[in-house]
């Protein structure tokens, strides 16, 4: 696939050519319209996201048949309407949107039919004339796809994953663009709706909270309203044999469970502990960020968990330290998003990290000692040779963005002290909380905070492909 490949072939901080560079877009001098860019500017993934737009809200209008029977090959028919309201952010005569297999029939500007390509995975719409800056308009899209199982550029299942009865999505990192079309990067976020159409005895579940559940010739339509701002790829509307339940966790936030009920208890999640966890974090991080949170229990699998925005997924047999990283997620990734992917280990390093405190907490490990277990992996192992703050785009979820994101963060607290280190996590989800920070953000607020210089400390820990000597 165009996208895969043109990120493959980077090696990390590189531009990599893009498509169609007659095309590119030209700083809109003296207002003169441009062609939106074809990416948000993020050297790991350059066709992500767009320029020249800003979308504000997705309202998405999904009807899914799922596979008629196993076996494979597992298809499943999607038809869609995206109803997207942005803002223009420059004088544009046309626009992109990220858009990968589904079939585009027709595009509307404000009610109006307009011009449109499907040019590899981006979806080129013209406007009527010209659009202003600062313009807010609507865009509708039809589409249609056949849905199979898609792999991101590592291999991984993601995006919408076909599966017997229905689907998994989980489009971590630019896989919103398989199911609706979207500005795919985390700079982008918006609001969502959805009204999912699915035949009768499936269950839909998306993000946010369950506004409405309605049956007609067969069809059952599931209304999910997710009010809090959101980076693309972290919308779901897994579609499967699901049991709903709705409980009421600390603080009333509902806590909405979706769970596959052909998986016997043994071989499911166990979320039995979210509601503590729920609290121990809301302590740590500042006030749960989100209208709803829960879990999706899948019996296929992608093979890893996904932190999807107040509806963690899980695939089969997920265990504690996983749901609490999940769960951590919420406050570190998806309320606080990475500003480019090679951030990612602001995601990842805090989740990994909330689950070395959780199991503290819970009387298993101490923090302590899993920093240790890191710090034993000799300094000749490859674990060492990835530098953390900028692991190339195949390496989004190496072990080390993980484990040494996570080794960071302990030996940040021991430098600090433990009043300037939880300091520093409120912060950093009130200050940058429903948008994105970087690296750079991060290192500058914990000097800040702690009032103490930490390049050497930073250098060594996040931008050297060496294990520190000292901590
Ligand atoms: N963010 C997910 C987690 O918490 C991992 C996602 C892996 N995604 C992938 N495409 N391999 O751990
Ligand atoms: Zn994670």
């Amino acid at each position: 696939l165009g996208l895969a490949t043109t990120a493959a072939g980077a090696a990390p901080g590189e531009q990599p050519d893009r498509a169609q560079p007659a095309e590119r877009a030209q700083p809109s001098e003296q207002g003169r319209p441009v062609l939106g860019d074809d990416g948000a500017g993020d050297p790991y993934f350059p066709l992500a996201g767009n320029g020249g737009i800003d979308v504000d809200h997705y309202s998405l209008d999904l009807t899914y048949t799922p596979p008629e029977a196993a076996p494979a090959p597992l298809e499943g028919h999607l038809e869609g309407v995206a109803t997207i309201r942005l803002t223009t952010t420059e004088k544009l005569r046309r626009f992109n949107l990220d858009l990968r297999g589904p079939e585009v029939s027709q595009v509307r500007i404000d009610g109006k039919r307009t011009r449109f390509a499907q040019v590899e995975n981006e979806l080129q719409v013209w406007a009527r004339g010209l659009l202003h800056q600062g313009e807010e308009v609507e865009v509708e899209v039809f589409y249609e796809a056949t849905t199979t199982r898609p792999t991101d550029i590592e291999g991984a299942l993601y995006g919408w994953v076909t599966t017997r009865d229905g689907a998994m999505v989980v489009s971590e990192p630019d896989g919103s663009a398989t199911w609706f079309p979207v500005s795919d990067h985390p700079t982008d976020k918006a609001t969502y709706d959805f009204e999912i159409t699915v035949p009768d005895g499936l269950v839909a579940v998306a993000n946010g909270v369950l506004e409405d559940e309605s049956s007609e010739d067969g069809w059952t339509t599931w209304t999910w309203d997710a009010p809090d701002p959101m980076a693309a790829y972290l919308a779901t509307a897994t579609v499967g044999d699901f049991e709903l339940t709705t409980t009421t966790g600390p603080d009333g936030i509902p806590i909405i469970d979706a769970i596959d009920p052909a998986l016997p208890p043994a071989n499911s999640a166990d979320l039995t502990r979210t509601p503590e966890m729920l609290e121990f974090f809301a302590e740590r991080y500042g006030p749960y960020p989100f209208v709803s949170y829960g879990a999706i229990v899948d019996d296929d699998s992608v093979g890893y968990a996904l932190e999807t925005q107040t509806r963690s997924f899980f695939s089969v047999r997920a265990r504690e330290g996983t749901v609490a990283h999940e769960l951590a997620h919420q406050w570190m990734g998806n309320h606080v998003s990475p500003g480019r992917w090679a951030d990612i280990w602001l995601n990842e390093g805090w989740a990994s990290y909330s689950t070395w405190m959780w199991n503290e907490h819970d009387g298993d490990a101490t923090a302590q000692e899993s920093f240790e277990q890191v710090m034993a992996i000799p300094a000749d192992n490859g674990f060492w040779s990835v530098v953390v703050a900028d692991p190339g785009s195949l390496c989004l979820f190496c072990g080390a963005i993980y484990d040494r994101g996570a080794a960071t963060l302990h030996a940040l607290r021991g430098e600090i002290g433990d009043d300037a280190f939880f300091e520093l996590a409120q912060q950093w989800v009130a200050t940058y909380g429903g948008g994105t920070a970087t690296t750079a953000d991060f290192e500058a607020l914990a000097e800040e905070v702690s009032g103490q210089d930490l390049t050497t400390f930073f250098d060594v820990w996040v931008h050297q492909p060496v294990k520190p000597t000292e901590w």
